[in-house]
């Protein structure tokens, strides 16, 4: 497996979590190159539910795992997150790794509040605000947490302007003094001191001595700054490239690109969706597929499988493969559709427009299947039913890449290989 990645295709959510984990058996490294713990990741092993916003789900396999620059990092989290899992940790954060401040999530609550008539629906976990600290050169990195000095002179130099923006911009009191920040921070910073390790060179080093290295992608493509329906986006690039720039490493050095494809489609927050299903199906799906938030608990929308959506996907991250995910949740349904192009006047297109406007005006045209019955039970692909075969059959047609693993549950043994 060398250099592989796993990328969300769709809005996040797609079941990246248990993939990762049924292939991190074979990994050195698990690797996370971007976003922070706006990110849930749901992992069922051994019959334990783990539940990981921060940490790769690798770790539940006592794999050594890395935090790339390009994450955002909140040091209260980690430090919870490690203490739940109870001694199993092996971890290297690269100093360049940008730091979530106790302003952020403030500032992240402050400005969603206050937008007028594009809300977002952020996660509230002070992304966006740590990521535009970055681009605009006041962020606080790693290497500054667990230098006690530089921390001092770093919070010395941001913590008035973010007093000052939070309580006249936003009218928010901060609870917290220059010198508490300080204290806080410059203890986590030395209880992960030891943790520092240059990500960029560690992967490199592997990758050249032929180890595998996974690379655990968070959200989705839909969601990446620049290529996702814009505003209703996060900061990041879930997009494969994604990971080249958020560790540190040549494109070329990553050989396989898994894509994860939910057998439907879901959306947390808010933006378009062309697929949505505001009624009994999208209920049935919700409650099936346990569609909650794994970070705000918050109900996740649905609707069914999008194939302009997916081909743009496949343009965007170039997948190798896919794995696709929750196929059993579709179970019991009458029918099964799958939106294969759309509709715009007169006009029928194939791809995501790239503008939220030009979404709106999209109407699904449905390719429809008959319903399927799995139970989880089924071990090889010819177990399914043919029904089930066919819906799989046409999608891996329609994207272009081969379907390789087929996951007919949460469970680690309820998955197909292909
Ligand atoms: P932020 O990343 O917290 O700024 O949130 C921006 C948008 O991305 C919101 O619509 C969130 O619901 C969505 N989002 C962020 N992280 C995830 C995720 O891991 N899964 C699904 N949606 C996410
Ligand atoms: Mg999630």
């Amino acid at each position: 497996m060398p250099g592989t990645v796993v990328i969300g295709s769709q809005f996040g959510d797609e079941g990246k979590g248990k993939v990762t984990d049924f292939y991190s058996d074979k990994a050195d490294l698990v690797v996370r190159y971007h976003g922070g713990n706006n990110a849930g990741h749901t992992v069922v092993a051994h019959g334990v539910t783990y539940k990981f916003h921060l940490l790769p789900s690798g770790i539940v396999h006592g794999k050594r795992i890395l935090i790339g620059a390009g994450v955002v990092l909140d040091p209260r989290v980690l430090k919870k997150e490690l203490s739940e899992l109870k001694g199993k940790t092996d971890i290297g954060i690269d100093p360049r790794t940008h730091i979530i401040m106790p302003w952020h999530n403030l500032l992240d609550a402050g400005r969603e509040e206050s937008r007028q008539k594009i809300k977002i629906g952020t996660t509230k976990r002070g992304i966006g605000p740590c990521y535009a600290d970055k681009a605009e050169r006041i962020g606080i990195r790693f290497e500054d947490l667990v230098d006690e000095q530089r921390l001092n002179e770093k919070i010395d130099e941001v913590y008035p302007i973010k007093k000052a923006i939070l309580e006249k911009v936003y009218e928010i009191k901060v609870p917290f003094s220059k010198e508490e920040v300080f204290q806080e921070y410059s203890a986590l910073g030395k209880e992960f001191k030891n943790y520092l390790q240059d990500v960029s060179l560690e992967v490199s080093d592997a990758l050249h001595a032929k180890k595998n290295v996974l690379f655990e992608g968070a959200q989705g493509t839909f969601l990446d700054n620049d290529f996702g329906t814009y505003p209703f986006v996060t900061s990041s690039h879930p997009v494969s490239g994604g990971v080249a720039i958020g560790v540190g490493m040549a494109v070329n050095r990553i050989e396989r690109i898994i894509g994860i494809v939910k057998a439907y489609t879901t959306r947390v927050g808010f933006g378009p969706f062309p697929t949505e299903q505001e009624n009994s199906v999208g209920d049935y799906l919700v409650e099936n597929g346990k569609e909650f938030g794994t970070t705000t608990g918050r109900k996740r929308r649905v609707g069914w499988l999008d194939l302009p959506m997916m081909r743009t996907s496949m343009r965007f991250n170039g997948f190798t493969e896919i794995a696709i995910t929750k196929l059993d949740v579709l179970s019991g349904l009458e029918k099964v559709k799958v939106a294969k192009s759309y509709k715009v006047g007169d006009k029928k297109i194939e791809f995501f427009p790239y503008s939220n406007k030009g979404i709106e005006n999209c109407e699904p045209v449905y390719e429809e299947f008959e319903s399927f019955k799995i139970t989880g039970k089924e071990k090889k692909y010819s177990d399914l039913p043919e029904t089930a075969r066919k819906y799989l059959e046409y999608i891996e047609e329609e994207i272009k890449a081969p379907i390789t693993l087929i996951s007919v549950g949460p469970g680690r043994e309820e998955t197909i290989l292909k």
